[in-house]
């Protein structure tokens, strides 16, 4: 996964492809030959989805979304208490691209855009309460899941997985960390997906219910 995402030199300059200059190629064939031998060569064959994909496509974006938005409820447990009980802009200007151009989308950067967010990096969930933001690839301004014909087909599960598994640790246990709020390590590895630089280690307790 960390290969797969890596930047890569030949994507903007093509003609660097053939001597792949960082290695990527080769090192992307070695993770998945690796991958073949273990799944020994499993796959679906549809005609162009496969199983493969899909298993790449379906689980560590979700298992990595949901570490993180635990870390941010460990953080703040204002909203984790809060789960237990728009900003949009217009873009209409429109933009002639050249037939085979490769485009390639910073979503991160746009997600971080002050113009388009306030406190862009402060974990606000109730930004999306109470207006028509969303994440189905209409509101330019946050595409998690991309958008237009290449976007993820993986939205109603991913939407599903996630949200069961946050609301099912929020609602079912306590949390204790191992170490004051202030030293929970935020960095991130840069890879397919963005995932914790060192996993989250926290403490269910479990909330026994009446109910
Ligand atoms: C939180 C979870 C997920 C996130 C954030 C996510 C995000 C994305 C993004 C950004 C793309 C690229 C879209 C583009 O190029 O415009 C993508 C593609 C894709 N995703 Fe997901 N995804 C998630 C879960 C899933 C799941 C659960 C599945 C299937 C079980 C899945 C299957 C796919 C496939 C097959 C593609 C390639 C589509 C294509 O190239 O035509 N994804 N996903």
């Amino acid at each position: 996964m960390e290969v797969d995402g890596k930047f890569n030199i030949a994507d903007i300059f093509p003609v660097l492809k053939p001597l792949d200059p960082q290695n990527i190629r080769s090192q992307a064939k070695a993770a998945y030959d690796w991958f073949d031998k273990v799944t020994d060569g499993y796959s679906i064959e549809s005609r162009s989805l496969r199983g493969l994909d899909l298993f790449l496509a379906g689980t560590e974006t979700s298992s990595n979304t949901t570490e993180w938005a635990m870390t941010e409820l460990l953080l703040n447990p204002d909203m984790f208490s809060k789960c237990l009980t728009k900003p949009k802009p217009k873009l209409n200007s429109v933009n002639i691209v050249p037939k085979n151009t490769q485009i390639m989308v910073n979503a991160w950067a746009i997600a971080r855009d002050p113009r388009y967010w306030e406190n862009p990096t402060m974990f606000k969930p109730e930004r999306f309460l109470e207006n028509e933001l969303h994440y189905k690839g209409q509101h330019f301004e946050f595409i998690p899941f991309g958008s237009g014909r290449r976007m993820c087909p993986g939205i109603p599960l991913a939407h599903r997985v996630v949200s069961l598994m946050v609301a099912s640790f929020v609602y079912h246990f306590d949390w204790k960390l191992p170490h004051a709020r202030e030293e929970m390590d935020m960095n991130d590895i840069f890879g397919l997906t963005l995932l914790r630089a060192t996993p989250l280690v926290a403490t269910p307790i479990p909330v026994i219910t009446n109910a």
